[in-house]
Parts: C-alpha cells; sequence; structure tokens
C-alpha cells in the first residue's frame, strides 16, 4: 500500500464534483474511547469560509456517524478508486448494527486527529468551526424541502476547517 503525503489546497488537484458526488467519500470520526464509525455521503463540499480552506458536510439526525462526529473536534473524508461496493455498503448499513469498517475490510488508521482509511487515495483532515441544522423555514426553495425532507428528519450542517490533505501518488 502506498504512503500518503501532504499536499496543501492550493496544490490539490481533484474535482470535488465527481469526487463527492459521482465518486463519494467516507465521513469518520471516532469517541473519545477511540472507537470509530464512518458513513457514505455524497452532499458536501470545499471552499472557502471565514478566511479559511473549509470542507462543509451534511449528516441527517439518524446516523450513527452523527455521534461521532458530535463527540468530536475533528473528522475524516476519505476519497477512493474503485471502492464502490465497499462504499455501497457503508452507506446502507448502520454501524448500530453491524462492526462496518471490519466487515468492510478498510483498515481505519488513527496517527492523525480523525481516524481515516488506508485505502483512500486523498483523505481531508477536518476541524469542526461550525454546526448547524437545517431550518425548514429558509429555505427559498420550498420544493427541496418537500422533496428531501418529507419526515422532516433535517440534515446537520458541519463546516470545518481543512486542516491537512493527504494524497497518494
Ligand atoms: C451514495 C450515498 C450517499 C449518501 N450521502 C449521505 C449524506 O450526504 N448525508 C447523510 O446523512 N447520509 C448519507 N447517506 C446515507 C448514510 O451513508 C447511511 O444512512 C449509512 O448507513 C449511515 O451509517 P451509520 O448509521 O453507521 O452512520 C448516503 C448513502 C449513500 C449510499
Amino acid at each position: 500500500m502506498a504512503a500518503f503525503k501532504t499536499t496543501t489546497p492550493e496544490e490539490f488537484i481533484g474535482n470535488p464534483f465527481s469526487m463527492i458526488g459521482s465518486d463519494w467519500m467516507l465521513v469518520c470520526a471516532q469517541k473519545q474511547d477511540g472507537s470509530a464509525n464512518a458513513m457514505t455521503a455524497a452532499w458536501g463540499g470545499m471552499g472557502v469560509m471565514w478566511g479559511l480552506n473549509v470542507a462543509y458536510v451534511v449528516i441527517r439526525p439518524t446516523r450513527f456517524t452523527k455521534e461521532f462526529v458530535d463527540a468530536s473536534d475533528n473528522f475524516s473524508l476519505s476519497f477512493f478508486e474503485g471502492q464502490k461496493k465497499v462504499l455501497n455498503y457503508m452507506g446502507t448499513v448502520s454501524g448500530r448494527d453491524e462492526d462496518k469498517i471490519k466487515k468492510s475490510a478498510l483498515t481505519v488508521l488513527h496517527n492523525e486527529k480523525a481516524p481515516y482509511f488506508e485505502q483512500a487515495q486523498v483523505v481531508l483532515q477536518c476541524k469542526k468551526l461550525y454546526a448547524q441544522e437545517l431550518l425548514p423555514g429558509c429555505f427559498i426553495a420550498k420544493e427541496l424541502d418537500d422533496k428531501w425532507y418529507p419526515i422532516r428528519d433535517y440534515h446537520t450542517l458541519y463546516i470545518a476547517q481543512i486542516e491537512k490533505i493527504l494524497v497518494k501518488d
């Protein structure tokens, strides 16, 4: 397995639309006891906010991973090549019901602030800056509220500073 090297947001080459929207990512965080959980996400972004390079993700209240993200100051976003089957599994089964990381055969690494995966091609190490549940009254496009939240399980938006980008050659 190739080693990761660190790159800067300025030097990073990647298309966030395909990386997140088409190829998907794993959001991973750990609790104080060192236990980790991860879930697939296809919504989110990368950009600049408050003069900082940031990533944002949205997590519904039912996700077990939300407990881990809420319990930690940090989370990671891992991007893969050729792991769609594993990502589909991580996005359809809950860590409440199975030890997903073990069953997925992914190797979780704990040598950074947030756990991440050895099999990833790119990893963003993120520090939480802001969290807020989306509010129905704030939708300008009301049809999106009706379409995506029929049972009113609004995502929490997390905006996080990208502290480190790890890439494989
Ligand atoms: C392709 C794909 C994209 C997903 N994107 C998101 C997302 O952006 N936010 C979210 O809350 N759930 C998303 N999910 C659903 C979670 O990954 C799924 O509910 C998962 O089983 C949660 O696992 P957990 O309970 O172990 O956290 C996505 C699922 C798939 C398959």
